[in-house]
């Protein structure tokens, strides 16, 4: 039996600050950001967006060739949950009409936390091959003005079909973990930005991929040679690179320093112009190689690694099906990359302190553009979702976020 992608979508906000335009205000060479990380842009949500709309966007669209009443499990995989109880995956439950015979929860363990979904579902179809599950991995990754993790945060949903009948890539069997208490990342319950020791990050994210390597070769028997692409975590673009070179070292691999990039470089387009969106952002980078690789990939075999700061990685790998372009929706991506908005300084600073009330107040929250769904406010401490017309409303002036409304 195959177990594997049968549909993909991804969402980003459609606002962005230019890397370079932070760096000059950081008085800052821009080469640091667009060289060093490898990141151009990176994606800001408005303040009526959140993981739920952005998790609901990407689905939306995932679902336009499949059944609603089909699917049997909708998962939440999120570093930047809105509830310590109900889980965000019923928010998009309702957006999008699921049957309510529809299973729906959310999952955490940083950004590793998609994966884990994706064996969860494995382990679901495996039980019953009429079963079909949505994954939907949303993230705002955020680390406070003026941090070393200022240049790397970024916004960004993925959302998955996976089930029996795939047409874009098969998972093959076995993965390897690896598992580790340590504070390279975290997010306490009391903070809206994560606290990241980078460098020690970095050091932990390679030996946490080494580690599940060496398990995973143990489990699978494969070997660095029988991978044709390599697609990895991607926090920054840079630290794919590191990462590769690692592997490929780890393996005495002969490959030029060009012939190990081609492993990964197509794998990379989308993230510099995104910047990190946590648990999507493996998934961002095999969408990114489907959509831009030249190359037919049909029955070649692709090696995956996901990594969760705390720590958990795990390594697995899947096979691209045969006509695996023709359901991919790659015009539409550069569209939605094209037609984003870029904020100067200002704008994203506006955007990026504006808070829905913690206590609870109602709230009527400002229109800006945004995707079919959209955040209208808080009411009775309940947050409130609506669905836009279907063409996204040209850009609104940017207006102040501040003032507190209450609904009529
Ligand atoms: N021109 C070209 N390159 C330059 C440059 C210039 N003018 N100035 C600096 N650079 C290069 C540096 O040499 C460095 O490259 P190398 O790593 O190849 O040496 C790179 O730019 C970055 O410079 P620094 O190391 O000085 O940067 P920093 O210390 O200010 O911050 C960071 C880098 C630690 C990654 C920081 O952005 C950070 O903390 N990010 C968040 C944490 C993170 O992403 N960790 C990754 C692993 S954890 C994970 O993957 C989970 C997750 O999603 C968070």
């Amino acid at each position: 039996m195959k177990f594997g992608i049968e549909s993909i979508n991804f969402y980003t906000p459609h606002y962005y600050l230019d890397l370079e335009a932070l760096a000059q205000e950081r008085g800052l060479d821009p080469q640091k950001y667009l060289r060093g990380l490898g990141q151009e842009k990176m994606a800001v949500p408005p303040p009526d967006e959140d993981v739920v709309t952005m998790g609901a966007n990407a689905a939306y669209r995932a679902l336009e060739n499949i059944e609603r009443s089909s699917i049997d499990t909708i998962m939440f995989a999120t570093e930047s949950s809105i509830d310590q109880s109900k889980a965000a995956a019923i928010y998009v439950h309702k957006l999008l009409g699921l049957p309510t015979t529809c299973k729906a929860f959310e999952i955490k363990q940083a950004c590793c936390s998609s994966t884990t979904g994706l064996q969860i579902a494995q382990a679901l179809v495996t039980q019953n091959p009429t079963q079909k599950i949505l994954l939907v991995a949303s993230d705002i990754a955020r680390y406070g003005f003026n941090t070393a993790g200022e240049p790397s945060q970024g916004a960004g949903a993925i959302a998955i079909v996976l089930s029996a009948q795939p047409c874009l890539l098969a998972f093959n069997g076995e993965s390897g973990s690896y598992t580790e208490d340590v504070m390279d990342f975290w997010r306490p319950n009391y903070r809206d930005e994560a606290l990241v020791d980078g460098k020690y990050s970095i050091k932990i994210y390679l030996k946490a991929l080494a580690e599940s390597w060496k398990h995973y070769v143990k489990e699978s028997g494969a070997r660095f040679e029988d991978f044709y692409r390599f697609c990895y975590h991607l926090p920054f673009t840079r630290m794919a690179e590191k990462a590769h070179t690692h592997l490929a070292k780890i393996n005495k691999s002969t490959l030029t320093p060009t012939e190990q990039y081609q492993q990964v470089a197509d794998s990379l387009k989308f993230n510099p112009i995104t910047g990190n969106c946590y648990t999507a952002s493996l998934y961002e980078g095999i969408l990114s190689l489907m959509i831009e690789s030249k190359e037919d990939l049909s029955e070649k075999r692709v090696g995956l690694f996901s990594y969760g700061s705390g720590c958990m990685a795990t390594f697995f790998s899947g096979t691209f099906l045969p006509h695996y372009k023709r359901w991919l929706q790659g015009e539409a991506h550069h569209h939605m990359f094209a037609t984003r908005k870029s904020l100067i300084y200002r704008e994203y600073e506006n955007f990026y302190t504006h808070k829905l009330p913690s206590d609870g107040e109602d709230y009527v929250t400002a229109k800006h553009e945004t995707g079919l769904f959209r955040i209208a406010g808080i009411k009775e401490h309940k947050r409130i979702y609506e669905t836009c017309p279907i063409a996204p409303p040209q850009r609104p002036p940017l207006q102040q976020t501040k003032s507190i409304t209450k609904w009529p």
